[in-house]
């Protein structure tokens, strides 16, 4: 079985290069459907969810060639099936972004339902509600969504809550279909711009991404293209609080300063000097951490794919933090964890309540989900002695080469296999 050992390694220092956007290649390669011709895509991660995505893109009929280390060619002259099967949506739920593409190019798209995972149920209601509104059936039995359309139409459609995966596919649904579709309450996130970005790059015509009204203009077909994906502002975000938690002075590269706003606040409220330069951050901490309150929320807001991170950070500050997740029903598996290292978390609904400043103990521990994990091995950093962090498959699908980012800026931190 695979473990990450962390002891504690106060005064993490140097520099860490962050790649492209697990967040924004996976809807990205399943627009590549959309296109017959080539789409050229740089600064891919290289992260298990990203071979599982283009796996199923050879099942549906793309041709995925590797160009070099982080880029890739793929081109979809035709589909050759419109089903995705279980066995590839059960691994990843972010499979689910192919019924948008399938259900434009082809008319016809059949995914087996994506499952819950631990942070939540994950429903797909708005994404299905989308298809309709774009003139689609579509019919759910045996576990599978069946969606078919002779040609979808623009269409009005109000997002009751601004669901990420539900504007990117929806997003890809309308490309191609006859006439304006405008999506209101759409996520602002900067992966939805860069997927606008890589649509409009082919030939889409899609404006407003970013804001919360999204205008799609359907046309004919796609070109080719080539594209570089944005740097992965979680992946930024986490080795920011890695310097705030160990009174480390780290340099981030490969960062766009404005994607990552909420967390520069956060890290300066709790007492972190943050230097912002052209495309990387300087985080810098003098030991002294102070409570901040954190309230997770849709982009511009604080992301919840950062609370598990700053839970492990306020566990040291000097007072009480409060933290309230209001984007999934359950994202606080990592508190139990956190709790076994010695952190004083109380939580009641999707409120935590972290009473500092907690000394932190190395211990066995498992990642509960991606960001869960990411934050055990934070706190193991901080951590007096050896942490033993199982279930590490978890953070192998969103932080490409974590061990070794770490250890050149000094953390004793390593993978063995038992
Ligand atoms: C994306 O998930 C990200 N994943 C998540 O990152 C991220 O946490 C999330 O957006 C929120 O920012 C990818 O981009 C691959 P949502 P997604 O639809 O699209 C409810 C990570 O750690 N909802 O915005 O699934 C849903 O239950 C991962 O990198 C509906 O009710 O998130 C949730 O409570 C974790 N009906 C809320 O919206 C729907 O039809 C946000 O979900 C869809 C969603």
């Amino acid at each position: 079985m695979e473990k990450i050992i962390v002891n504690k390694s106060l005064g993490l220092k140097g520099n860490i290069k962050v790649d492209g956007s697990k967040n924004s290649i996976l809807p990205i390669l399943a627009a590549t459907l959309l296109c017959e011709e080539e789409c050229i895509i740089h600064d891919i991660p290289k992260l298990k969810d990203v071979e599982v995505m283009c796996e199923l893109l050879e099942v549906i009929g793309a041709q995925v060639t590797k160009l070099s280390e982080d880029s890739l060619k793929i081109t979809t002259k035709e589909i050759k099936t419109s089903e995705a099967p279980y066995e590839l949506i059960s691994k990843m739920r972010a499979s689910f972004l192919v019924m948008g593409p399938l259900l434009a190019r082809c008319g016809n798209a059949k995914v087996y339902m994506p499952g819950g995972c631990a942070i939540g149920t994950r429903p797909i209601d708005l994404h299905l509600k989308g298809f309709k509104a774009l003139g689609a059936e579509v019919i759910s039995e045996n576990g599978y969504v069946h969606s078919k359309a002779e040609k979808l139409h623009g269409s009005d459609i109000y997002l009751d809550f601004p669901s990420v995966g539900a504007t990117e596919n929806v997003i890809m649904a309308a490309t191609l279909s006859q006439g304006e579709t405008i999506l209101e309450n759409a996520a602002e996130e900067p992966e939805i711009v860069d997927l606008a970005n890589f649509i409009n790059s082919m030939g889409g015509n899609i404006i407003g991404a970013g804001t919360k009204t999204i205008r799609i203009k359907g046309v004919k077909k796609f070109h080719k293209t080539e594209h570089t994906v944005i740097p992965d502002r979680i992946e930024a975000g986490t080795y920011m609080v890695a310097a705030a938690i160990t009174n480390g002075d780290l340099v981030i590269e490969n960062v766009v300063s404005s994607h990552v706003q909420p967390v520069i606040a956060k890290l300066r409220e709790s007492g972190a000097t943050i230097e912002e330069y052209e495309d990387k951050i300087r985080v810098k901490s003098n030991g002294f951490i102070k409570p901040v309150d954190i309230k997770t929320l849709p982009y511009p807001g604080f992301p919840t794919d950062m609370q598990a991170q700053f839970m492990a950070l306020m566990s040291l500050a000097e007072g009480t933090s409060i933290i309230n997740e209001t984007i999934f029903e359950n994202r606080f598996m990592h508190a139990n964890e956190l709790s076994r290292m010695g952190a004083n978390v109380k939580t009641e609904g999707n409120t935590a309540v972290l009473k500092g400043k907690s000394q932190l103990s190395g211990a066995k521990v498992k990642a509960t989900d991606l960001r869960g994990g990411a934050a055990l091995i934070l706190a193991g950093l901080a951590a007096d002695g050896e942490t033993e962090i199982t279930e590490v498959y978890h953070i192998k699908r969103g932080y490409a080469n974590i061990i070794e980012k770490l250890q050149n800026v000094g953390a004793n931190i390593k993978f063995v296999e038992e």
